[in-house]
């Protein structure tokens, strides 16, 4: 593994199965992420963007390995590397006892701030419960660290007793996120979480994110759907289109010299231009994206991408290095 990386994710395939008929036997499978390779560098965060169905949840599950477990007949190969202080370890290797000794270290915030805390437990219970997995701390630490915690995310360590309804969206969120660190992970998988809050809530939630990536020294991966969201936040961004990875680059090198189709098409979409890009053509994308169930051959782009040719069914375009640490995954593109 590279120096700088703390987590290396190599060639990762997720194909869920689809059941049919009246015995529900396989018919079909799902290739929700095609092989997929990331690298995500100590201390940085990573922009992990692509539109609703192309695979950004399906990676961070797979990635915590909360997929394996979960559910036994999706397919899941490939590598996820993780550096620990003991070495590298895959995690994709473990048996479910294994991983627990890992889990603490990489933690999950979820999309849905409503649906994703036990509307049972106590905010208390709710952040406590990963201490009780993962830690050895008798019930005054863990109250402690649960009271602090709470001060950390801006809320107020007396509002342990209360249950989830009680918040707003952005409250929940940041009770979501304090649960997330309760472990002291180094690597913080956060999927689309300002994506069902207002807008005028989501810079606060985001603001809180990255003073607390500083202070925990955390590296994080930053699933979105819309560019605007990951731009100032992300040293690096990747395009995700279809279960692959379309271009990823410096953040800044994404959004203001995109080189990918699809890339280009979804910046021309932000609803504020970027002023860069106003002289150029607007890249209106026609037809829905196909579904990972009927992918279609070699690029998966094709039934959409402008500048298509016939030999684009032909094979898988790989990324191709076409800037200085910046890659796209088509052979008729470069960098100039
Ligand atoms: N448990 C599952 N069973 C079957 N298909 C799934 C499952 N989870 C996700 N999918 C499918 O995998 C694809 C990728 O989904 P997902 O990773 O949730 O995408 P995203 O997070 O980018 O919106 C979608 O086509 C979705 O319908
Ligand atoms: S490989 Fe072909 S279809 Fe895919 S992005 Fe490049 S030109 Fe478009
Ligand atoms: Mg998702």
């Amino acid at each position: 593994m590279k120096q700088e990386n703390i987590l290396e994710v190599k060639n990762l395939k997720v194909k869920f199965p689809v059941a049919g008929g009246i015995l529900l036997r396989k018919v079909a499978e799902v290739k929700a992420v095609d092989g997929v390779s990331l690298e995500l560098r100590r201390g940085e965060t990573l922009g992990l963007v692509g539109e609703s169905g192309c695979g950004k949840s399906t990676i961070g599950k797979a990635v915590i390995n909360i997929l394996k477990f979960s559910s036994p007949d999706v397919d899941i190969s490939g590598e996820v590397w993780l550096k620990t202080e003991e070495g590298e370890v895959n995690l994709l290797s473990l048996s479910r006892n294994e991983m627990r000794k890992y889990r603490g270290q990489i933690q999950m915030i979820f999309q849905d701030p409503y649906s994703s805390l036990n509307s049972r437990m106590t905010v208390g219970q709710i952040i406590e419960e990963p201490l009780l997995y993962h830690t050895k701390m008798n019930k005054d630490e863990r109250n402690e660290r649960v009271a602090w915690l709470l001060e950390k995310v801006g809320l107020q360590a007396e509002q342990s007793k209360r249950y989830p309804h009680e918040f707003s969206g952005g409250q929940r969120q940041r009770i979501g996120i304090a649960r997330a660190l309760s472990t002291n992970p180094k690597i913080i998988i956060a999927d689309e979480p300002v994506s069902a809050l207002d807008v005028s809530i989501q810079a606060q939630v985001i603001n809180l994110m990255q003073e607390l990536q500083k202070e925990f020294d955390l590296s994080i991966v930053f699933i979105a759907h819309d560019l605007s969201v990951v731009e100032h936040i992300s040293s690096r961004i990747a395009v995700m289109y279809l279960g692959n990875i379309a271009e990823s680059g410096p953040g800044s090198d994404i959004y203001h010299k995109p080189i990918h189709p699809y890339s280009k098409a979804l910046l021309s979409a932000v609803p504020l231009p970027n002023p860069k890009l106003k002289n150029k053509e607007r890249i209106i994308l026609t037809g829905d994206v196909p579904t990972p169930m009927n992918k279609p051959s070699g690029c998966g782009f094709r039934t959409r991408c402008p500048i298509a040719k016939p030999e684009c069914a032909d094979s898988v375009p790989v990324l191709e290095l076409k800037l200085p640490d910046h890659y796209a995954a088509c052979p008729y593109v470069s960098g100039n």
